[in-house]
């Protein structure tokens, strides 16, 4: 079905007609190859969560400490002690889920620490990412502050590892219950009457390695025993996240679900990073699609999951959540010294693995619950760069705006999509409805081909469109604290005639269409 299309068969197609009224980039000539796709407009596979497109916040580089978090005195424009310019970005994007304080961190984190006058709070030593000191300057209220300014659903991460059930329920009533504890009573004088209502509980992260080392059933008695202890209060009922497999390791997760019997968990989360061999800014052609070919394991490993999870009469009520996730380069030991541990840039390539991503959880909507991509600053694929604890400067990187082509998805119902091949590390395409508003996602990874993307709807006609692109012929561009938006989103023809929507899609390119249905 894929194959070039002569200038001929062209003009016969009558698509010609339509070359001007597309056309703003470029320069396709007889190499471009035609993509026919059919968007079933009445077959949905399940709502999209906003929670697909969560993030994830720890305590490692300068992810909170000089990223999101400068402190009320720095220099630097803030409210209240957070980057004011990340804080506006992270809005404008959306940010409808925010997990922190790890990672790794969190099974070393213990809440008390980060409470009360913060001249007064310890300084603990971070074991996992470098020994550096944590000052706790930025603790539960001034995390619920940051998810309140950035619109976000908070997201705890309980310590397991090193904690106990006591401290982790005494953790939820000083969120969540609303008066007359001695611990809510904490909590209203240290600032904030109301509770703070976070439903998100992560009951330990990585279980089987930072988190513990456990083996499955180890940590099937310990989540048993925790969840005795983690109730509602006050009206918030907690969604209690299981600690989940590495990737598609069903030896974790049955071996974990098989343990904890009546117990089950309201969220099973899983890890899958897209590893890389090169740094951020120096990958080859041949890497890049060697790590954008792990989507297609990405894929069946929540597949995978979901079936185990499916498996168990109660565990179909198990939320699916993909808690990490993101391209984790070589880190270019220069970055590391300059600006954190894990600092990682984000690339035209980078932005295609996020669509790519992105693309896949609409075509899962009814497989996962929730997917968190690591990290929101600074620190592996982060959407806003920083430039230290003593500059303004704060830069959106292609992550950021590959998210934001993704925005017009959210809540809407994923349609079902056919093409020859919509998965990675080909064209990949997803669509979503509410009403009469379809949107259509596109993700060309190809290094050497342009497309022109001709989507047929069927059960529905199109009566307008809009359409935006992020492209860039160059694998490593990049947006850089010198040249901040040298990647951004443009806007893109796009052509629509009766149940036709057509549009181009050159090499290495991100679009996405709002569609009018008639
Ligand atoms: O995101 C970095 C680390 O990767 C997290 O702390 C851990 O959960 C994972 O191994």
């Amino acid at each position: 079905m894929r194959r070039s299309l002569s200038r001929r068969e062209f003009v016969a197609t009558g698509a010609a007609a339509s070359l001007a009224a597309l056309a703003p980039r470029p320069v396709f000539a007889d190499s471009t190859i035609m993509e026919r796709l059919v968007v079933h407009t009445d077959v949905e596979i399940g709502k999209i969560n906003p929670e697909l497109h969560g993030h994830f916040a720890e305590h490692l580089g300068s992810c909170v400490y000089g990223g999101l978090w400068v402190g009320k005195n720095s220099k630097v424009p803030n409210i209240n002690g957070h980057r004011k310019l990340a804080v506006e970005y992270l809005r404008e994007l959306g940010v409808p889920v925010l997990r922190w304080p790890g990672g790794c961190f969190a099974d070393d984190y213990h809440w008390r620490d980060g409470i009360g006058p913060p001249e007064k709070r310890p300084k603990r030593v971070n074991i996992h990412w470098g020994g550096g000191v944590e000052p706790n300057s930025f603790g539960t209220h001034e995390f619920i502050e940051l998810c309140r300014l950035i619109g976000a659903e908070p997201y705890l991460a309980g310590n397991v590892g090193s904690g106990s059930p006591q401290e982790m329920r005494d953790w939820v009533e000083y969120c969540n219950y609303p008066a007359g504890s001695d611990l809510a009573e904490e909590r209203g004088a240290n600032g904030a009457r109301e509770p703070f209502k976070v439903r998100y509980w992560g009951v330990g992260n990585e279980s089987w390695g930072c988190g513990g080392n456990m083996r499955p059933e180890e940590y099937a008695a310990l989540y048993r025993r925790f969840a005795v202890y983690l109730k509602e209060f006050g009206g918030t009922t907690p969604y209690l996240i299981a600690s989940g497999p590495s990737g598609g390791d069903i030896r974790w997760s049955r071996g974990l679900l098989d343990k904890v019997r009546g117990d089950f968990p309201d969220g099973l989360s899983m890890h899958y990073y897209e590893g890389g061999e090169d740094p951020a800014t120096r990958f080859t052609a041949a890497h890049m699609n060697q790590q954008l070919a792990i989507f297609n394991k990405v894929e069946e490993s929540i597949l995978l999951q979901r079936a185990v999870l499916d498996g168990y009469p109660e565990g179909r009520k198990t939320g699916l959540i993909l808690d990490e996730w993101g391209v984790w380069d070589q880190i270019a030991p220069e970055d590391e010294k300059k600006n954190g541990k894990l600092w990682q840039q984000s690339t035209m390539r980078s932005a295609l693995a996020a669509g790519l991503g992105l693309n896949l959880f609409n075509r899962l909507a009814d497989k996962l619950y929730m997917c968190n991509i690591a990290q929101i600053v600074n620190v592996l694929q982060s959407v806003l760069i920083t430039e230290g604890a003593e500059s303004d400067k704060c830069v959106r990187t292609t992550t950021y705006h590959a998210f934001s082509l993704f925005k017009a998805h959210r809540s809407k119902m994923a349609l079902r999509v056919e093409g020859k091949e919509v998965t990675a590390p080909s064209i990949s395409a997803s669509a979503s409805k509410n009403g009469d508003e379809l949107v259509l996602s596109f993700v060309n990874p190809k290094m050497d081909e342009d497309f022109r993307v001709e989507c047929t709807l069927l059960g529905g006609n199109a009566k307008a469109a809009t359409a935006e692109i992020l492209h860039d012929t160059d694998l490593n561009a990049c947006n850089s604290f010198e040249k901040p938006n040298e990647v951004v989103v443009q806007k893109h023809s796009v052509k629509v005639d009766g149940s036709i929507v057509q549009l181009d899609l050159p090499r290495m390119s991100i679009a996405t269409a709002e569609v009018r249905l008639a």
